[in-house]
């Protein structure tokens, strides 16, 4: 596997990809790589030709009192984990490589952007898109692969995508959850076992609430119940539970086939979120 980490280096092994015919799949991550990253991956194997993962800790998708300084790195043992996998190229720049001095240009999806975790971390979403849409710039994939556990951040890749005609594919890939329950995430490694234990209400909650509302029970009553109870087992802050439109993410007042319910709560300092199908 190359390890690469200059943009030139870069077009340069995804210019001869292209040239041999093959097809070249986009795995975007932030490190801290874990079982549900690795699945991305296999995903990604499956689909294309080539893999090239990116590892960026991206700079613009953090608030000024986020974990930005504190977020797990792990390299070394990333790369290694990748080139077992049979990943093709290993895309690791520098910040400056991706945004270099003077850079002043920013992707921002309205509404889908401003909604649920949007209005928590105000500009996280504008962070998150102008850097995928750089990415899909410096790699040019044929198709890219996102983790569904950010099913906010999945469609507002997807409408990017098509509002900017971006010619890529793009696929979620299923939540790997540990044996507990507990969605992977490279922030559960903030959590101490005692918060761990707790943070398992968090997927039994949205269970529950799911097997609730698609057996008719009123849909307001459930999700305060269901805050209610995140808030009695240790979270400390409940940011949303809400039950939505799987694509536009609007609020549903009733059961809809269409339903997703989505959460976001903070235990201590560390911040979960975790969604499931109706
Ligand atoms: O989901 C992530 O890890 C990040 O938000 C992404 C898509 C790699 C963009 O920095």
């Amino acid at each position: 596997m190359q390890i690469i980490r200059q943009l030139s280096a870069l077009r340069e092994r995804t210019k001869l990809i292209r040239e041999s015919g093959r097809t070249l799949a986009l795995v975007p991550t932030m490190g801290a790589l874990h079982a549900g990253h690795m699945s991305l991956v296999e995903l990604a194997r499956r689909q294309a030709d080539d893999v090239i993962v990116s590892i960026f800790v991206n700079p613009k998708q953090f608030g000024p009192n986020e974990d930005l300084d504190k977020y797990p790195r792990s390299e070394e043992a990333d790369a290694a984990r990748l080139a077992e996998a049979g990943v093709t190229a290993l895309w690791m720049p520098s910040v400056s490589e991706v945004y270099p001095d003077g850079f002043a240009t920013s992707v921002k999806v309205a509404n889908l952007g401003e909604l649920w975790c949007g209005a928590a971390r105000p500009g996280h979403f504008e962070g998150v898109a102008t850097v995928v849409a750089k990415l899909f710039n410096q790699v040019r994939p044929d198709i890219a692969v996102f983790g569904e556990k950010d099913w906010q951040q999945l469609a507002i890749i997807r409408r990017m995508a098509r509002d900017l005609d971006l010619d890529v594919e793009i696929i979620g890939m299923p939540i790997v959850r540990d044996t507990d329950g507990l969605a992977l995430s490279s922030r559960n490694a903030y959590l101490s076992s005692a918060d761990r234990q707790a943070a398992l209400t968090l997927p039994r909650a949205l269970n529950d609430a799911a097997r609730d509302i698609g057996n008719g029970a009123d849909v307001e009553a459930t999700l305060a119940d269901a805050k209610a109870r995140l808030l009695a087992a240790g979270f400390t802050q409940v940011d949303y539970f809400a039950l939505v439109d799987a694509a536009t993410l609007e609020p549903l007042a009733t059961h809809d086939r269409t339903g997703r319910l989505l959460a976001a709560a903070r235990i201590g300092a560390t911040r979960l979120i975790d969604n499931i199908a109706l």
